[in-house]
């Protein structure tokens, strides 16, 4: 379609385009254009440009890791809850509801959990407008969304991608409190770990040559970020569930790759509870006991 130049701004009718899409090999059948449209991963004439294409890749390669986790769900309940931390604009979201979720037609629901209300309205909108009745967002920090009323005291499915700084421990705290059977982690640089490295390097230092490992800042920065998500799979590990850490690969606009994924087996915790303690002594990280507390804190209360 030929557009004048007043019309530049202005989105191109969806009426125009096929619904779904059989020309663009990346477009899965039944998948919505329009929702695609309106985020931004097609473009307003309904083509994919190179941005786009490796957007929708990603997404999807994120979503052959996530599907087999919400079939098990639903095998074995019949329905399946998903909550998003830091969904920001909810292209996981969207696209699991559209990909998913939507065939389901029961009471399977996914929650969107963002601080930034723009996103959250903006999302709402989107939701109504596609009629998706299964999907809320909610315009809460992670933290709060723990205790909200708003949300179900269980949760199957926990996500969290490129969550800012500790919003993944948030997250992994809201996971084990609403008893989640499966949690799904990309985690964003988290600062607060090599912020109390840096803190303790003087007494560290001497301590081991291992200490080496971050004594100058880029390297306490790295080992830092490289340490936090250790004691993240240790402390899932430490209660009952099994981690597998892999990488997620066609991700390569961002530094932070690394997809965490535990499935709750009732496994035995004592070892990994223990093996966590001894790598926040051997580092210098004991004040940070609490932030990635085992089921044996927990139980006493801290
Ligand atoms: C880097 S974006 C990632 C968005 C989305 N998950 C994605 O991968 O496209 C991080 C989002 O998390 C939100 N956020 C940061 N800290 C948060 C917190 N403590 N609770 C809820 N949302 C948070 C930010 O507002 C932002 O929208």
């Amino acid at each position: 379609m030929k557009r004048n130049k007043a019309d530049k701004g202005a989105p191109a009718p969806l009426a125009k385009l096929p619904t779904t899409v059989t020309d663009i090999p990346e477009v899965r059948p039944g998948q919505s254009v329009a929702l695609l449209q309106e985020l931004h991963i097609l473009t307003r004439d309904g083509k994919l440009n190179q941005d786009s294409r490796r957007k929708l890749k990603q997404v999807y390669h994120l979503y052959q890791f996530i599907e087999p986790l919400l079939n098990d769900v639903v095998k074995e309940k019949g329905t399946v809850s998903l909550v998003d931390h830091g969904a920001g604009k909810s292209y996981l979201g969207f696209i699991l509801y559209d990909l998913f979720f939507k065939a389901l037609q029961n009471d399977s629901h996914i929650y969107g959990i963002e601080t930034r209300d723009e996103l959250v309205q903006r999302s709402r909108e989107l939701a109504a407008k596609f009629a998706f009745p299964g999907m809320s967002f909610l315009p809460l920090s992670v933290a709060e969304s723990t205790t909200s009323t708003e949300l179900p005291p269980t949760i199957d499915v926990v996500t969290a991608l490129h969550a800012c700084n500790t919003a993944t421990d948030d997250a992994i705290d809201f996971a084990l409190k609403k008893h989640a059977k499966h949690i799904v982690l990309v985690p964003c640089c988290q600062a607060e770990v090599a912020s109390v490295l840096k803190k303790n390097k003087g007494q560290s230092l001497g301590r081991s040559a291992l200490t080496e490992i971050w004594r100058h800042p880029i390297h306490t920065r790295e080992f830092g970020s490289q340490v936090t998500n250790v004691l993240r799979c240790l402390q899932l590990e430490a209660h009952g569930y099994q981690v597998n850490v892999t990488e997620l690969v066609g991700w390569e606009h961002s530094m932070k790759n690394e997809l965490i994924i535990a499935t709750y087996k009732n496994l035995p915790r004592r070892r990994p509870a223990e093996r966590l303690q001894e790598v926040l002594e051997t580092v210098g990280l004991q004040e940070m006991r609490e932030r990635f507390y085992t089921a044996e804190i927990e139980q006493a209360g801290a």
